[in-house]
């Protein structure tokens, strides 16, 4: 089967790097073709707390990717950190008619919107939703219900929503810095996608993404993402530690940390030094490895603990999948056998295997591209209405039926929504739909 080449390009903007990563697809295979980085300094704790500086520092990564690689970045998908999440079990159904006809893509689309529209909130945006399952008339257990004849159409499905201040001040960011939304994806829904097996995600397993501000915890099963927290420590705090104990600057602290830094303190010889300068320049400090090693555990210990005590509530312990570890704060050595003590189960880390991806900072930013190329035809009705994303755009039948949903297909949040994005050629853009157009069409042939 051959789907044609498609790009995307994917953004996941953390609280130390922003991660840019372009890549194309071609027949079952998806190569990174781009790949650029960027400190982040407008973000804490998955928020944007400076907007100008986010918008400097995804220009940053722009033009770190753009020195590799001269690809036109138009649309992005963006991840969406998790940090007050509320999941929803919602239910919902509509009648077809007297007599049974088949169901298309706009009863979907009706179906999710209504729902939607009545358990919207104030203060929360929806950001994702998920299907459990599909009922016609009374048969149960659908997945894909397009086509199939009935009088009512119903669904239970799961609805992830955040914080509005949280999840536009993003949208905002990557808007102003010259991008398109495309589509957005959770992040533990995009770090699953390449980090647990199918087996994985349906039996059920814990997913850890040890980044720098946070490290945030999710479980998954029957393929679908059923909780997720947030502890609001990660690898900055590990950093921010060495360079108070030590008395150098962060700076340093963060070099000295992935120099030297591990876990493993019992392994370290008592002999086994390095050598730093003080922070006023005057003096050259020794320091033990074994003592910087007690400083992260310390931190590492406390986070871990956290997320122990939070898990233990439920029974995702019990879950066969196991525990996954990434993100960045993973790649300190030792981290899969101290994990695993704390935790008091084995734990495995997840690391991309793409050339030019092989870090766990990648993880979630390879995931969303991963995650949206593998997006089912019904999942791309569903999540067309969230406000943001622009599938629609890419669906004959529900281009032809506009009307619909005209309002929601739209994001503005101010003035400045959008105004950056650079113009589409014409031709160029319905060549692409056309193409992806055919991909949908082939994945269901
Ligand atoms: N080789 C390494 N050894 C130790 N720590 C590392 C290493 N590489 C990266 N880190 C740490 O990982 C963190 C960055 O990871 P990541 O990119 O996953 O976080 P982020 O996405 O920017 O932040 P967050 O998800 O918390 O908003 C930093 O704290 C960095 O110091
Ligand atoms: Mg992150």
């Amino acid at each position: 089967m051959d789907n044609g080449a498609q790009t995307f390009v994917g953004i996941d903007i953390g609280t130390s790097f922003v991660k840019l990563i372009a890549m194309q697809t071609t027949n079952n295979n998806i190569n990174v073709v781009g790949v650029g980085i960027a400190q982040s300094t407008g973000m804490n704790k998955g928020m944007v707390v400076d907007i100008n500086q986010t918008v400097e520092d995804i220009k940053a990564a722009q033009k770190d990717l753009n020195k590799k690689s001269q690809i036109l970045i138009d649309q992005v998908v963006v991840g969406i950190p998790t940090n007050y999440l509320s999941i929803k079990n919602l239910k919902g159904s509509i009648e077809l008619g007297k007599d049974p006809r088949e169901v298309n893509e706009r009863d979907l689309k009706e179906l999710v919107s209504s729902i939607l529209n009545e358990h919207q909130s104030v203060e929360n945006d929806f950001v994702g939703i998920a299907v459990e399952e599909f009922i016609v008339d009374n048969f149960d257990g659908i997945s894909d219900p397009l086509g199939m004849m009935g009088t009512t159409l119903s669904i239970h499905c799961l609805a992830y929503a955040i914080p509005k201040t949280i999840f536009r001040n993003i949208i905002k960011a990557v808007e102003r810095s010259g991008f398109k939304v495309r589509n957005i994806v959770l992040n533990p829904i995009a770090a699953a996608e390449v980090s647990l097996s199918s087996a994985q995600k349906e039996m059920g397993s814990i997913l850890i993404d040890a980044g720098s501000g946070k490290t945030s915890y999710s479980i998954f099963q029957n393929n679908l993402l059923q909780m997720s927290g947030t502890i609001f420590e990660g690898g900055k705090n590990i950093t921010s530690d060495i360079s108070k104990v030590l008395k150098i600057s962060e700076k340093d602290a963060e070099s000295v940390k992935i120099d030297y830094g591990s876990l493993k303190t019992g392994q370290i010889q008592d002999s086994e030094s390095f050598v730093i300068q003080s922070l006023d320049q005057a003096n050259e400090v020794k320091v033990g490895d074994k003592y910087l090693s007690e400083i992260i555990h310390a931190r590492f210990e406390q986070i871990f603990t956290k997320i122990k005590n939070k898990l233990n509530s439920t029974n995702a312990f019990d879950l066969p999948g196991g525990i996954i570890i990434t993100g960045g704060n993973s790649a300190l050595p030792g981290t899969e056998e101290e994990a695993g003590n704390i935790l008091g189960r084995p734990v495995n880390i997840y690391i991309p295997n793409q050339i030019g991806l092989r870090s766990q900072i990648y993880t979630v930013a390879f995931g969303m591209i991963v995650h949206t190329w593998h997006l089912s035809r019904v999942q791309m009705i569903l999540e067309s209405t969230l406000k943001v994303n622009k599938f629609e755009k890419f669906q004959p039948e529900m281009q032809e039926e506009q009307t619909l949903n005209d309002e929601n297909t739209d994001l503005n949040f101010g003035t400045e929504s959008g105004v950056k994005s650079k113009p589409q050629k014409k031709e160029k853009k319905s060549g692409f739909f056309s193409s992806l157009r055919r991909w949908i069409y082939n994945l269901f042939e």
